[in-house]
This record gives structure tokens, C-alpha cells and sequence, in this order.
């Protein structure tokens, strides 16, 4: 009888795990709980969520902090309640080894997505529906929704992180791929704010 059960307790352990519900946290995302929260889903607009973007998308952000191939958000590790764990973004990712980076990619990427809590403007949303289609949609599929595209999740991504990095992007302070530098460069500042409304707005869907 005994047995049985702990059978049935190992078999629903491992199902936990496989579907991620209960995977454990890597020792080192306790250094990320501050800004992102356990969850990858932080509360800050200014932060992006990251939970359930794909490892691999994940992974090389960090390869890219580690390269300072994209701002290190300076401004967010001076402010006093996240202090003391590194100067910047670069700095912490230059901490982890590649071996963390691959367990904090896996972990964060089965945290389940959730849209950030915000509004949006339907007419801007709109404008930003068009631009999508045409200059995005070939690799953000679904609304810019799809983990699989490797390419994060846009939607019900924070508006003020995805303005903000994408002016990172036109400004050529943040590595993208060669083939998205053509539709990036083109965006006006009402069709960056356009698309951020868009993104919120698939958010809720
Ligand atoms: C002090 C706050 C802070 C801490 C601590 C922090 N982050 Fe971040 N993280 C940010 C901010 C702010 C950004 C956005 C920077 C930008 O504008 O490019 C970010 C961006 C990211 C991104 C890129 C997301 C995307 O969609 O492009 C990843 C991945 C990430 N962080 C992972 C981590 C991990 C893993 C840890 C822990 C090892 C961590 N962060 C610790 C604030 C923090
Ligand atoms: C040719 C394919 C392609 C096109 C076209 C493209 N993107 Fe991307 N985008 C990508 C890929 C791939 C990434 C991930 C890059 C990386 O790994 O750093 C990305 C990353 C991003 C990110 C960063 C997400 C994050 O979480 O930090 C934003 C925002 C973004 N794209 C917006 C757009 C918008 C808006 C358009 C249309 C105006 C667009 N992209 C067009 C391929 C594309």
C-alpha cells in the first residue's frame, strides 16, 4: 500500500516537473526575484516580463548583456531598493556562468506568461494593428504572442519596456537581427507608441 502511494507521489513529482508547475528555481534567479519577481511576471513597467519567452530567446540575452551588445539598465540597479547586487545588467550577467545561464533560460522560459496589468488606447491599437501586419507580423506570428518565434512575446509585454526598446533598437543600441533593422528604422515615434498600444491590446485577448 505504502508503496503504491509513493509511487503515485514519485509519478505526480514528475509530471510537475515536466509540465514546470513546480520547477524549481535555479539558486542564482534568486538574484533576479528583486526586479522580475520569482515568477518571470514583474509589476514594473519598466521591466520586462519573462516568464514563458522561449530559453533560447532568453539565453541570448544574457550572452548579450554579458557582451554589453544592449543597454544594461543602470538606472533600475542604482535605485535604492534593488541595490547591492550588481552596478548593472551587464555586470550581473558577467557573475553567472553558462551553466546558470542555461538553468535560469529553462526556468524562466516554463514560468507561465502573464499579461502585464495595463490599458491601452483602441484607436492607437489600431494604428498599431496595420503596422503589425506589414512590417512585423512575418516573424512576431499571432499577434507578436508566440514563444516559438524566438523573438520574445510582445504581447502584454509592459508598453513603457517595449517603447522603450524599441527606440533602443532604432538608435542602434541594442543588437537585432540584420533583416528586422529595415522595419525598425522606418517607425516614427507614433508608430513605436502605436504598437506598444497594439501589443497591450492582444494582451487581453
Ligand atoms: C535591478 C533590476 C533587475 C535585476 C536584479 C535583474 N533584471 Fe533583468 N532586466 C531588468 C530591466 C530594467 C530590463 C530591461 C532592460 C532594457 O531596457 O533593455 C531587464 C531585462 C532582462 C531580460 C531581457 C528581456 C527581454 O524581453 O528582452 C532578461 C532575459 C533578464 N532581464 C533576465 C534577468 C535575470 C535572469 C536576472 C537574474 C540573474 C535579472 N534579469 C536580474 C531589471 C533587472
Ligand atoms: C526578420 C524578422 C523580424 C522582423 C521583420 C521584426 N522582428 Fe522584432 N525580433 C526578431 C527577432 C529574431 C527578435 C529577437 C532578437 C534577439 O534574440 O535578441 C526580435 C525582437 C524584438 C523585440 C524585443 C522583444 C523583447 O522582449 O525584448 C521587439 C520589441 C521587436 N522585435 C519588435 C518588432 C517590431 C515592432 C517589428 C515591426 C516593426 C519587428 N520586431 C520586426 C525578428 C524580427
Amino acid at each position: 500500500m505504502r508503496s503504491t502511494i509513493s509511487l503515485i507521489l514519485a509519478t505526480l513529482a514528475t509530471l510537475a516537473m515536466s509540465t514546470g508547475v513546480f520547477a524549481q528555481a535555479p539558486s542564482a534567479a534568486e538574484d533576479c526575484a528583486s526586479c522580475h519577481n520569482k515568477s518571470g511576471v514583474s509589476d514594473d513597467e519598466n521591466i520586462p516580463i519573462i516568464a514563458g519567452a522561449s530559453a533560447f530567446f532568453l539565453e541570448n540575452q544574457l550572452l548579450m548583456y554579458q557582451e554589453s551588445a544592449r543597454p544594461c539598465a543602470k538606472k533600475e540597479f542604482s535605485e535604492s531598493e534593488h541595490e547591492g547586487i550588481a552596478e548593472d545588467h551587464c555586470e550581473l550577467s558577467k557573475q553567472l556562468s553558462e551553466d546558470e545561464i542555461i538553468e535560469l533560460a529553462a526556468y524562466f522560459a516554463d514560468q507561465p506568461f502573464q499579461s502585464a496589468d495595463q490599458t491601452f488606447d483602441e484607436n492607437l491599437a489600431k494604428v498599431g494593428a496595420q503596422i503589425q501586419e506589414q512590417r512585423c507580423a512575418k516573424c512576431h506570428s499571432d499577434g507578436g504572442s508566440l514563444a516559438l518565434d524566438d523573438a520574445g512575446i510582445l504581447a502584454g509585454q509592459w508598453k513603457a519596456y517595449l517603447v522603450s526598446t524599441l527606440n533602443d533598437y532604432k538608435n542602434g543600441e541594442r543588437w537585432q537581427p540584420e533583416k528586422m533593422g529595415p522595419a525598425i528604422e522606418a517607425l516614427s515615434e507614433q508608430d513605436i507608441k502605436a504598437l506598444a498600444e497594439f501589443y497591450a491590446r492582444e494582451g487581453m485577448k
